[in-house]
């Protein structure tokens, strides 16, 4: 797309329109360069996966863009990298017509399909040996676009093959979608082109995970969460959920001139690949493999099978194409399917099962979380037997109930979901699913938040509570307590050997020495493991404690926050909130935990019996604002002197550190900085900020 000196020019105009930028600098005549460099940066960044500036250059130079288009609307043209964003909600997606229809694929499943479909193909075409494109069968949702005169002009779904649902506007909130492509250099004048959207798993995982932390249940995979993106009517919220779209089907070309002699890329599959990857398309160019005979292919399929799961993306197979267009027309096609294409799918990770019945299981909060029994299904080699219905509304939902055949996926390493009910296969035997009133461990009336989806115990005595919670203590990333996971817990704890959390250290070893599976060598294991848990970090133990809403993450923070544990007992609301990425529901959550005298006791009887309340690290940290927040300084500041700089984070209690490590906190970014930047760029957790920030930051509240 970019050719080695393009990209130098690129580079060079982006470091002097960073330098204009911070100057204040840019004018209108610097607008269709800074059109330019941005489109050549999202390429950099979504197509080929290797940015060569940050975030923040790329949104500096954004903000900068939009301020100069404002002033001269004219100079505004429908591909600027600005044009993407829609302001307001769209009212609703005007059903459209694809200009072919978009068929389906026949689907193989094995060897001795693919080679039947060969022969047949042979066959029909009379040849020995055929010429076939391999290529990843992407797992997502599939769309139609189409380009008029170079420009993007309309996106589509595949609604029912012949007429989808016009989502152009969503469609340009994927960076990966060029606005423009110069089809015309191939003589192209119109052309309709399909593909994949997706999400990918590591975005399809934060999206998870933001669900789970508002209570709601997540989605089966990550084909759900792009379809569903799709028809999402806030643009925005659109552009947030970061979908990818991958190109791999030309359906529809015009040229320029009936006469025109097009470029010979446009004769066969693999052609067109390379042509939509030239034109800064993300087909799957460098994923395709071009074969002449089955058993090539047989071979390919098999090895990608192996690598599906360390795919950013989920497929579900490949797909078989007839390279030759020519050969394409000339086998045709079915109403359901083109003669020339087949799809081998992988080992399915759905499946049909019996939902059995519910059962209401106490969490550590108190969380009734209805649990589906089911008749055991096998998926991809893992027996599912139980599987998380999550709340009322899910179950209301997704329609369950019992007796009811349920589809369920296990997709790559998301647990076992079940993705929809069969009502259509029900024969009225099956019954309502009845959402408890009371807990169905100690029989206290259950309670529901007004914005919550979850019933909860509210009695904190509960022993179900009581034992998840000393379970989650023990657990491998809380105090790592190795040979004590749920089963011992529960059972020590019926037995009445242990009650609460301090008992882990007061374990009744000469009782349990006399049960069944307890020798000499699995006692002394046990012992040394909860002697070891005592050496844990102060922010494994406050994981440790369970508090609603205190992860891995939030734990760390609170243990750069203060020296002694049940310190916190004197930190307001306020205080909390103060704390890096502590909102108001966290904070309030804390603040309960330490107002309760029981579980200040609880954290003093820990001390006595050996555990470690304080932050070794904390000691030398002056109390600030930064809290033992890591900084590292990397090109020229403009404002302050670098010594200045220096000189605040260490007075507002923060560190620096000399190097890019995943120990640092914020990177602050003056003028031409260089490596440090790009180090710092892939490391996630590191916060790039500007000069300006990080006055913010340290200004004194
Ligand atoms: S070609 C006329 N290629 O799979 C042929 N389809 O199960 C058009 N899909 O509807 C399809 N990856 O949504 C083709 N590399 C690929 C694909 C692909 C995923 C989807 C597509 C199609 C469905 C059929």
């Amino acid at each position: 797309m970019y050719s080695a000196e393009q990209t130098r020019n690129l580079q060079n105009l982006t470091s002097s329109l960073l330098k204009k930028v911070t100057a204040q600098n840019v004018s209108k005549s610097d607008i269709k360069d800074m059109q330019a460099v941005l489109r050549f940066h999202e390429y950099r960044y979504y197509i080929i996966n290797d940015p060569l500036i940050s975030d923040f250059e790329y949104d500096s130079i954004y903000k900068e863009l939009e301020k100069l288009e404002a002033e001269n609307p004219s100079l505004i043209t429908p591909d600027s990298p600005t044009q993407r964003v829609a302001k307001g909600l769209t009212k609703d997606f005007p059903t459209v017509q694809h200009l072919v229809p978009m068929l389906s694929l026949e689907n193989s499943y094995n060897a001795d399909d693919l080679i039947d479909w060969d022969r047949k193909a042979r066959e029909l075409t009379g040849l020995d040996n055929i010429e076939y494109c391999v290529e990843p069968k992407f797992d997502g949702a599939s769309i139609s676009l189409i380009y008029e005169n170079d420009f993007f002009v309309r996106g589509a779904t595949r609604g029912d093959g012949a007429e989808g649902d016009d989502i152009t506007t969503n469609i340009k909130q994927i960076r990966s979608v060029p606005l423009s492509a110069k089809f015309s250099e191939y003589g192209v004048q119109q052309i309709e082109i399909r593909g994949e959207v997706l999400m990918t798993k590591k975005n399809f995982k934060k999206y998870n995970d933001q669900l789970a932390e508002q209570n709601l249940p997540p989605l089966a995979n990550p084909r759900n969460a792009a379809a569903g993106t799709l028809r999402i009517k806030d643009p925005k919220e659109v552009s947030r959920r970061n979908l990818e779209a991958f190109l791999y089907h030309v359906s529809y070309y015009t040229n320029i001139d009936a006469h025109a002699k097009l470029n010979n890329l446009l004769n066969t599959h693999s052609g067109s690949l390379e042509m939509l990857w030239n034109l800064g398309f993300r087909s799957p160019e460098k994923e395709k493999k071009v074969v002449k005979g089955i058993q090539a292919v047989i071979d390919h399929c098999h090895s990608f099978e192996e690598q599906r799961d360390d795919l950013p993306y989920e497929i579900d197979g490949m797909v078989i194409k007839v390279n030759d267009f020519a050969l394409q027309d000339e086998m045709g096609m079915t109403t359901h399917h083109p003669r020339w294409a087949i799809a081998f799918k992988f080992k399915a990770r759905q499946a049909t099962t019996k939902l059995r019945a519910v059962e209401f299981q106490v969490g550590r909060t108190g969380a009734i979380t209805p649990v589906a029994k089911l008749e055991p299904v096998s998926i991809g080699g893992v027996t599912v037997s139980s599987i998380s219905v999550h709340n009322e509304d899910y179950i209301k939902e997704k329609d369950l109930k019992i007796g009811d055949t349920v589809l369920i996926e296990r997709a790559g390493d998301v647990i076992p979901q079940i993705v929809k009910s069969l009502p259509e296969l029900r024969n009225g035997d099956e019954k309502k699913i009845y959402f408890p009133k009371h807990c169905p461990v100690c029989k206290s009336e259950l309670a529901r938040e007004e914005d919550e989806a979850v019933w909860r115990c509210i009695n904190i005595e509960c022993p179900a509570q009581v034992v998840e919670r000393i379970i989650h203590f023990a657990s491998k990333d809380a105090m790592d307590i190795r040979s004590f996971g749920d089963a011992n817990v529960r059972k020590f704890f019926e037995l009445g050997f242990l009650k609460d959390i301090p008992g882990i250290y007061n374990l009744p070893f000469d009782k349990i020495s006399e049960l069944d599976g307890f020798g000499e060598k699995s006692i002394s294991n046990l012992k040394s493991a909860i002697e070891a848990s005592k050496q844990q970090p102060l922010h494994r133990l406050i994981y440790a404690l369970g508090i609603r809403y205190i992860g891995e993450t939030t734990a760390k923070v609170l243990a750069n926050a203060v020296t002694y544990l049940p310190d916190f007992k004197n930190f307001s609301l306020e205080d909390l909130q103060n704390l890096e990425d502590i909102g108001p529901k966290v904070a309030g959550s804390i603040h309960k935990f330490f107002l309760l005298h029981d579980n200040i006791k609880m954290l003093r009887q820990l001390e006595a019996l050996g555990l470690n309340l304080r932050n070794d690290k904390s000691a030398n940290i002056v109390e600030g604002n930064l809290n033992g927040q890591t900084f590292l300084f990397t090109g020229t500041l403009t404002q302050l002197k670098r010594s200045e700089a220096e000189e605040m984070v260490e007075k507002t209690g923060g560190k620096l550190l000399s190097g890019v490590s995943s120990k640092l906190n914020y990177l602050v970014v003056g003028e031409d900085a260089g490596s440090k930047l790009e180090k710092a760029k892939k490391i996630p957790a590191i916060k790039i900020l500007t000069e300006n920030e990080f006055l913010q930051l340290v200004k004194p509240q």
